[in-house]
């Protein structure tokens, strides 16, 4: 990944997490970052970083499961994406993501929430009117 800084420093911002070897790929573990409760998530070779807490009614995502690029809730079965915290049916409703990146065998996240990214590819798009 390249988000900044050299191959062997990460830029100021980014802080160690967790070892690669540590999560397995298709699990969750919780982590905390600048005092944000947030999962870390393991998809092959790509890592996600979102928030711990649902957006529903607050149950702890690190006991989730991860299927199909998305984390489901433990609480009610609520489905997030993984890449980008929409949800599966309402994309306006999102968790919080983080940045990650992989130095070596460390794993940090960038403790600034990013703006979620709805996908809303699966909208029609409405026909044009002619006047
Ligand atoms: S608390 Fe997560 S789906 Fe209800």
């Amino acid at each position: 990944m390249s988000d900044g800084g050299s191959a062997d420093t990460p830029a100021a911002g980014w802080i160690r997490v967790a070892s690669t070897a540590q999560l397995a790929s298709g699990e969750v573990m919780a982590i905390e970052a600048a005092g944000r409760p947030m999962v870390l998530v393991r998809d092959g070779d790509r890592w996600f970083a979102l928030q711990r807490k649902c957006v529903h009614q607050g149950a702890d995502l690190s006991d989730g499961i991860v299927s199909r690029g998305f984390l489901i809730c433990p609480q009610h079965a609520w489905k997030f994406r993984i890449d980008t915290g929409a949800h599966e049916i309402s994309p306006e409703t999102c968790l919080v993501t983080y940045a990650t990146r992989i130095e070596g065998t460390d794993v940090y996240v960038d403790p600034t929430p990013r703006r979620p990214q709805p996908d809303l590819s699966w909208l029609p798009i409405p026909p044009k009117e002619t006047p």
